[in-house]
C-alpha cells in the first residue's frame, strides 16, 4: 500500500425529519427501515443475531466458514474488501482471517458509533490491513475511498439486500456497480424461502428482543425530535405474507391517539400500524432474477444443506 488511510471515519448521513414525517401522514404509515439503527438499535440488532431463533446469522457464518477454499478462488489479487454494514465482524473476520489478498477494508454503516467502534477494533487486530470507515446510508450515495488494490470486493451479508422491495434491491445493485469496474465482485447474503412457522419464530422471538429493537424507533424519534410517542401504546407485530414473499414488521397503536411531530400533528387510530420492515426471502430463482435484472453475473451459490440461507458470489461485467 503507498497510502495510510489512518482509519478516519468521514460522516455522509443524518436522519431527516422530513422523511420520518412523510412517511407518518400518509396511510398505511410507514418508517424507513434505516431508523431502527442508531447506537442501542445497532445492539439490540447484534443480539437479535444471537438468539436461538434466529437462524439466519449463525447459518451464513457456519456457510462462510466451510467454504474458504471456495472462497479464496475469488480472492486471488490484492483487495479491497468494502462492506455494507459494519455488523458484529464475526463474518468480517472469517475473510480477513482467510483471505490473504485483502489489504484494504472499508465498512460503511449508517451508525457512527457502531462504526467507529468496528474500526478501531479490527485496526488493532488486523495492523497490516488498511482501514477506512465511511458513515453513510449506502442506500444513497457514497464514496469509496480510491485504494490501490486491484479488486474490489463488495460483502453485503445479513440478508440485508432482502430488506428493500424487489425492484429498489435492483436499483441498488445497479448502483453499486457504477462504483466497480469489470472483475470486481459482490458477496450478498440471503434468506431463502422455507416453512413459515421457521421465519416467523425468527421475527417473534420468545425473548422479546425482536419487539425491543422494533419499539427502540418510537424511543429514537423521542430523543432525536423531543416528541413524546409512548411506546408502551405499541404493540411489535409481524408476519409471513406469502403472496409478497416476505417478512412484515410492523408497530401496532393499541389505542386511538395523536403524537407531534415536527409541528404537524399524527393520528393514530386504535389497531393502525406503522410498517417498519420487510424482509424478502428468495428462491433460486428470486436469486437469478434480481442478478440478471442488475446486470450482474451469478458466479455461486453457496447454501447451508436445508438451504436456509445462501451466500451469492457475482461478478461485475460492464458492456
Ligand atoms: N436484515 C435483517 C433481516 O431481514 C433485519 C432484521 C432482522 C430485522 N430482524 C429484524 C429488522 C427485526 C427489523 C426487525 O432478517
Amino acid at each position: 500500500m503507498n497510502r495510510r488511510l489512518g482509519n478516519e471515519i468521514t460522516v455522509q448521513w443524518q436522519a431527516p425529519v422530513t422523511e420520518l414525517v412523510a412517511g407518518l401522514i400518509r396511510h398505511p404509515k410507514t418508517i424507513s427501515s434505516k431508523f431502527l439503527y442508531d447506537e442501542t438499535g445497532s445492539r439490540l440488532f447484534e443480539d437479535i443475531t444471537r438468539l436461538p431463533e434466529y437462524y439466519q446469522t449463525r447459518t451464513e457464518t457456519e456457510i462462510l466458514r466451510s467454504s474458504v477454499d471456495t472462497l479464496r478462488l475469488f480472492f486471488d489479487r490484492p483487495t479491497t474488501l468494502v462492506e455494507l454494514g459494519s455488523g458484529s465482524s464475526t463474518k468480517t473476520k472469517i475473510l480477513l482471517d482467510e483471505m490473504n489478498a485483502i489489504k484494504a477494508y472499508v465498512p460503511i454503516d449508517i451508525s457512527t458509533d457502531f462504526l467507529m467502534e468496528t474500526v478501531r477494533k479490527l485496526s488493532q487486530d488486523y495492523p497490516h490491513i488498511d482501514m477506512a470507515g465511511v458513515s453513510a446510508d449506502y442506500t444513497k450515495s457514497f464514496e469509496i475511498p480510491k485504494l490501490d488494490t486491484e479488486r474490489t470486493v463488495v460483502f453485503f451479508p445479513g440478508s440485508t439486500i432482502g430488506n428493500f422491495e424487489p425492484a429498489a434491491a435492483v436499483d441498488f445493485l445497479c448502483h453499486i456497480r457504477t462504483h466497480l469496474s469489470n472483475g470486481d465482485l459482490l458477496i450478498i447474503g440471503v434468506d431463502r424461502k422455507k416453512e413459515r412457522l421457521i421465519i416467523e419464530a425468527a421475527y417473534n422471538d420468545s425473548s422479546g428482543v425482536t419487539s425491543a429493537f422494533n419499539k427502540n424507533l418510537l424511543t429514537r424519534i423521542n430523543r432525536e425530535y423531543g416528541c413524546r410517542i409512548d411506546e408502551t401504546t405499541f404493540e411489535h407485530v409481524s408476519f409471513y405474507n406469502d403472496k409478497a414473499g416476505r417478512i412484515e414488521m410492523h408497530l401496532q397503536s393499541m389505542i386511538d391517539q395523536t403524537v407531534e411531530l415536527a409541528g404537524e400533528i399524527i393520528t393514530f387510530e386504535e389497531g393502525e400500524t406503522i410498517h417498519t420492515e420487510n424482509s424478502y426471502k428468495f428462491d433460486m430463482n428470486d436469486i437469478e432474477t434480481m442478478s440478471v435484472k442488475s446486470g450482474l453475473q451469478l458466479k455461486r451459490v453457496i447454501s447451508d444443506e436445508l438451504n436456509y440461507f445462501s451466500v451469492c458470489i457475482m461478478e461485475v461485467v460492464h458492456q
